[in-house]
């Protein structure tokens, strides 16, 4: 069964060096020239923590190749769409117009039987209207069925995530859809390890995925919004959900106060479902969700001001250390990063500012070129007035705080994920300032 994966971004170069991985011969096609050049060198074109090795085994062993020539997909008979659907400019909606054009682009060259795996997180309905556009498209040229089988895969995680799936969706048609079958046969591997398979319609499976993201998202907002609570009350949020964690019903996992969420999935994900919900008329559904963003969204503000407030009251002429600008750690993705967000605003707002990030600098540069880039932890921190915990990075929290503490100008924390061992920064002298939390001031004497 030979495998074409159409976009090779986060999501589809890592799907592909899997699927080759697992034994199938598979085609990669992206529109983005220096991303295929790339991938074609065997270089891996962002970081993704253990995805090189697979990757050039795979284009060894000729089980996988590179190309922006579309038509060289069709000798597959299975293919993964992978492709981009950002938020749409001017709006909350998603744009789909990369998963259409993909398809307008593949389909012409078609023949015989063909089954299209949507793995791209699409509005619920997506499926059902591309299905309907391809077989106008196929004529009778083609047979081509289109199910949707969403990805659930954590940057950082993201070949154990694809390899080993916690579960796997399928969306199809009609129940003795032959993409059944194919599907099977891909993932035969984790099902045999014991994977559970849902079978669902379409739209049952598009929704799941944006439903997880909605959940994960209000989670996350709902710790947070305690932690404003916790603030005004002088408790500590990181307690709170230690033994809110302790009920099975809830669970401690996604309950970290901070910063808040970022990246290319989350944000975008819970605008589109709220748009949708909207077109199809339950408007009032996910209403909930606006709050949810906007609780997200003031997080950031809010950890400047704090950081202002620890400054003494102005940012102006203050050297801040920020550690980390990736969304979250073992990822150079700064896509709607808060962190980089956060070391932006600080430097707009009078601040020298200096990053580091042991992956994303690259990206954030390109993002924020005016932000000073170390680099590494010792520069970061030379001649600091205050140090921003932005990213959860292993590094930044197996940092020795009384060496730390020689290489500032003051010794000022702000703990913006709740990760540093508080008391081993205020023993080595630190002020130590958090979300939600109480702050820690050494004795003078
Ligand atoms: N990144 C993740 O962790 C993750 C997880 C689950 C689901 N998803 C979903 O997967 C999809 C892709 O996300 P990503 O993070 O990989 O995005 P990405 O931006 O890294 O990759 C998308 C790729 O699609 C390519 N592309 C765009 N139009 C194309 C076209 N017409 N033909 C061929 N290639 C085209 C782009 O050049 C790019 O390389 C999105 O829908 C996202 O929501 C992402």
């Amino acid at each position: 069964m030979d495998i074409s994966v159409l976009g090779t971004g986060y999501l589809g170069a890592t799907h592909a060096a899997c699927m080759a991985e697992l034994g199938f011969s598979v085609v990669g096609v992206d529109i983005d020239e220096a991303k295929i050049a790339a991938l074609s060198a065997g270089t891996t074109p962002f970081y993704e923590p253990g995805l090189g090795p697979i990757l050039r085994r795979a284009m060894d062993n000729g089980r996988l190749v590179f190309t922006t020539d579309i038509s060289v997909a069709a000798r597959a008979t299975v293919h993964f769409i992978a492709v981009g659907t950002p938020q749409a400019k001017g709006s909350f909606a998603a744009d789909t117009s990369a998963v259409e054009q993909v398809l307008r682009a593949l389909v012409p060259h078609l023949e015989g039987d063909h089954v299209v795996i949507g793995k791209s997180t699409v509005p619920v309905g997506t499926a059902a209207h591309l299905q309907a556009m391809v077989d106008e498209l196929a004529g009778d040229r083609a047979n081509v069925e289109v199910c949707w089988n969403p990805e659930f895969l954590r940057e950082g995680y993201a070949v154990q995530d694809t390899i080993t799936p916690d579960r796997i969706v399928l969306g199809i048609s009609q129940p003795s859809s032959p993409a059944r079958e194919v599907v099977e046969k891909l993932y035969a591997q984790a099902l045999a390890a014991g994977t559970p398979m849902i079978v669902t319609d379409l739209a049952t499976a598009e929704l799941v995925k944006v439903a997880a993201n909605a959940f994960l998202a209000t989670k996350i907002s709902f710790i947070n919004a305690v932690s404003e609570v916790c603030e005004a009350a002088g408790a500590d949020v990181t307690a709170v959900a230690d033994a809110l964690g302790h009920d099975k019903r809830i669970g401690r996992r996604f309950l970290n106060a901070g910063l808040g969420f970022g990246g290319g999935c989350l944000p975008k994900d819970i605008r589109a479902f709220m748009a949708r919900a909207g077109e199809l008329g339950a408007n009032e559904a996910l209403t909930f969700l606006r709050e949810v963003d906007a609780i997200n969204m003031r997080r950031r503000d809010h950890l400047v001001q704090v950081v202002k407030s620890v400054c003494g009251g102005s940012l102006i002429g203050q050297n801040i250390a920020v550690l980390g600008c990736a969304f979250k750690p073992h990822s150079d993705d700064v896509r709607d990063s808060p962190s980089l967000a956060v070391a932006g605003a600080l430097s707009l707002g009078g601040a020298e500012v200096s990053v580091y990030d042991p992956q994303a600098m690259d990206n954030a540069r390109a993002i924020f070129p005016t932000l000073h880039y170390a680099t590494d932890t010792q520069e970061v921190l030379s001649g600091a007035d205050c140090v921003v915990v932005a990213t959860e990075w292993p590094e930044f929290l197996e940092l020795d705080p009384s060496e730390a503490a020689t290489m500032v100008r003051t010794p000022r924390v702000v703990d913006g994920r709740n990760v540093i061992d508080r008391q081993a920064w205020l023993a080595a002298g630190w002020s130590v300032h958090a979300l939600g939390r109480p702050s820690l001031e050494p004795s003078s004497s």
